[in-house]
């Protein structure tokens, strides 16, 4: 009988090379209204650890499945599905809203799950949880407009470089935060106006003194002191977009920050504070995804795939790469968005 593999989550645990396993299923005919996927490339996400260590559903019982995001090609269609686009060998991006599931060499979705693309590139795969994070947060928890001035932390990651090229697109001035001169050279790349490697220099230092009046939108991932520094350079007026909390998933998942007088500092200034998660904004999905695959596929948008060819062991292929695709990620080494290579 003809098998498949897929990663899933058989331990809870921050560690995410402890928490998973891969396991082997029988490969079947898809349902009358299902498409069955062969996986190409599946996308590596800093909040993984998080589904290991079983933060997302309250009921999540090992084994469980694990992945957000995949690209790959329509391997065989239930009989239901008449629509023309879906064919045989046609390359598609997959993002399932109710199944976390695309660390697996096959997959069997409904249509509403799948995104026709226009060839087998990675790049495409950055639109999905990266490009719709990055567009719909800046828009919604931003609400960023020409003229802001926009900082997006962790500028050179899967989600950062799209930020930022998406605040440009909206007319904003762009401060890229990172930390090597490699990261630094690829954000003036893609048009960032003002690169800063707090590594070398006190990024505090640096925004009180060429923006003294303040960052209209703040772009935040890091969480922490990351985020309670920031805050006190907000403009009046200023939204802080609070996306993730990347320092800390590793241990105890979303930290808390304490800010003193938060309260008062928002009221005095009308700043905001909003937090954002992509899939409250499910009913934007299409709109902002049939955008970015254009912009991806004429260049408006540049994207940088990380395979991880300069990685210790070399390129991220096959399931069994994951778990090392994870901890580079998870060390920061990535430049741009870090996606494995099931099938070569
Ligand atoms: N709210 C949502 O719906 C949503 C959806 C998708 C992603 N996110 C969040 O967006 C953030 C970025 O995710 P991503 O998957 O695209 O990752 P990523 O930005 O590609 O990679 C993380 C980057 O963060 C920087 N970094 C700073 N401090 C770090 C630390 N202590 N440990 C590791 N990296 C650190 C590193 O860049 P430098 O070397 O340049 O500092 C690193 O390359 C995460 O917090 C994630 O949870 C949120």
């Amino acid at each position: 009988m003809a098998t498949f593999r897929k990663l899933q989550v058989v331990t809870q645990s921050n560690e995410f090379v402890t928490a998973t396993k891969i396991n082997v299923f029988p490969l079947i005919e898809p349902k009358d209204d299902e498409l069955r996927i062969r996986v190409v490339y599946t996308g590596i996400n800093m909040t993984d650890v998080n589904v290991c260590a079983g933060r997302y559903f309250a009921d999540d019982e090992p084994p469980y499945d694990i992945g957000f995001e995949s690209l790959g090609i329509i391997d065989a269609i239930g009989s239901k599905i008449t629509e023309n686009k879906y064919k045989i060998g046609q390359p598609v991006l997959v993002f399932d809203a109710e199944r976390y599931d695309s660390f697996s060499e096959y997959l069997y979705k409904k249509v509403q799950c799948i995104t026709p693309v226009p060839e087998l590139k990675p790049e495409y795969l950055v639109a999905l949880g990266s490009g719709l994070t990055a567009t719909i947060g800046l828009d919604i928890a931003g609400r960023v407009k020409k003229g802001d001035k926009v900082l997006v932390v962790a500028a050179a990651g899967g989600t950062g470089m799209i930020a930022a090229q998406w605040a440009k697109h909206r007319g904003a001035y762009v401060i890229g935060t990172t930390s090597t001169e490699e990261k630094e050279k690829f954000l003036k790349e893609i048009g960032v106006d003002c690169v800063i490697n707090y590594k070398k220099n006190s990024l505090t230092n640096v925004l009180s003194e060429k923006f003294p009046n303040g960052i209209d939108v703040i772009w935040e991932t890091i969480g922490n002191e990351s985020l309670k520094n920031l805050f006190e350079h907000l403009a009046n007026r200023g939204r802080m977009a609070v996306i993730g909390s990347t320092y800390s998933y590793k241990n105890e998942g979303i930290a808390e920050v304490q800010i003193e007088n938060w309260n008062a500092k928002l009221l005095r200034g009308s700043k905001s504070l909003n937090g954002f998660a992509l899939f409250e904004y499910s009913e934007l999905f299409d709109q902002y995804l049939t955008q970015l695959i254009d912009m991806i596929s004429n260049g408006t948008i540049k994207v940088k795939v990380d395979l991880g060819h300069t990685s210790m062991e070399g390129k991220f292929v096959q399931l069994e790469s994951i778990a090392r695709a994870e901890e580079y990620l998870q060390n920061g080494k990535n430049i741009g968005k870090v996606i494995v290579q099931l099938v070569e």
